[in-house]
């Protein structure tokens, strides 16, 4: 129903969080220059999010001429004992969300489902060398120190990523129990990978809601990660001829 950039605008899809990011990634790696891009969900559990992000990945690359490939990152086994209070283990315990493997094998197009522990998974991925850039990220994990260790893939040569990663964070918001801060959980995660690291943020969008048709929850749960230092950073991605460049009498 209508054309990619039509139904973006107006979140006309199952998930309408992933359509924006992994749009919005592959439209500013092609301003950019970049061929291609990985795009990637941290905590895949049945599966069904990493079906519906190949689904919108293959829909984008066609409709923008970007390759996108699509990977899942799980324990496969379901969540791993919490390692503190920071965990939300008053609403999540050991063994949640279980995966059928082969269930889900046989259901996925292409994805690459990389299963163990993100603490030994993400940095034996980057080693390989092989990916495209990062471009978007779901973070789905719902530990504060899965999400830590998660945010490894934002490591390594600038060349491993866009110099703005659009990333979705499920994690901010329900259940009601869980008093979401930023003193555990994502919250607390994205907050400290901050301190830790002088020229990389991960921030909102200022003010991203009046930016959308549709007012969603998940328009607060944008985040873009900057990297302040890669060489792309100030590269201008705006369009000849675009409305900013010109402010007539
Ligand atoms: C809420 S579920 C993900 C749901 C999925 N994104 C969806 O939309 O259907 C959280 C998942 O994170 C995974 N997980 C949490 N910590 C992990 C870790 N340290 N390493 C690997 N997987 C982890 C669990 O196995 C679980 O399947």
């Amino acid at each position: 129903m209508g054309s990619l950039e039509l139904r973006v605008k107006y979140g006309i899809w199952s998930r309408p969080n992933y359509a924006y990011g992994v749009c919005n990634a592959a439209l500013l790696a092609r301003r950019l220059g970049v061929p291609g891009i990985s795009v990637i969900e941290f905590g895949v559990a049945g599966g069904r999010g990493l079906l519906a992000l190949e689904d919108i990945a293959a829909r984008v690359s066609r409709n923008l001429g970007v390759r996108i490939d699509v990977v899942g990152f799980d324990s496969g086994q379901g969540m791993p004992p919490p390692a503190d209070y920071r965990d939300l283990a008053h609403v999540r315990d050991t063994g949640y969300y279980q995966m059928d493997h082969d269930k889900l094998r046989a259901r996925l197009a292409g994805a690459e489902l990389v299963l163990g522990n993100v603490n030994e998974t993400v940095p034996a991925w980057l080693a390989r060398e092989k990916m495209l850039p990062v471009g978007f990220v779901s973070f789905d994990l719902d530990y504060y120190s899965s999400t830590m260790q998660a945010f490894r893939i934002f490591e390594g040569p600038s060349a491993w990523r866009l110099p703005r990663v659009y990333c979705y964070f499920d994690d901010l918001v329900w259940p009601e129990f869980a008093c979401h801060n930023e003193y555990i959980g994502e919250l607390c995660a994205i907050k400290d990978f901050n301190s830790q690291h002088p020229d990389r943020k991960i921030c909102p969008i200022n003010m991203f809601r009046y930016m959308r048709i549709h007012d969603e929850r998940w328009n607060e749960q944008i985040y873009v990660l900057h990297d302040f230092a890669h060489p792309l950073y100030t590269k201008n991605v705006m369009p000849t001829g675009d409305l900013y460049r010109e402010i007539p009498l």
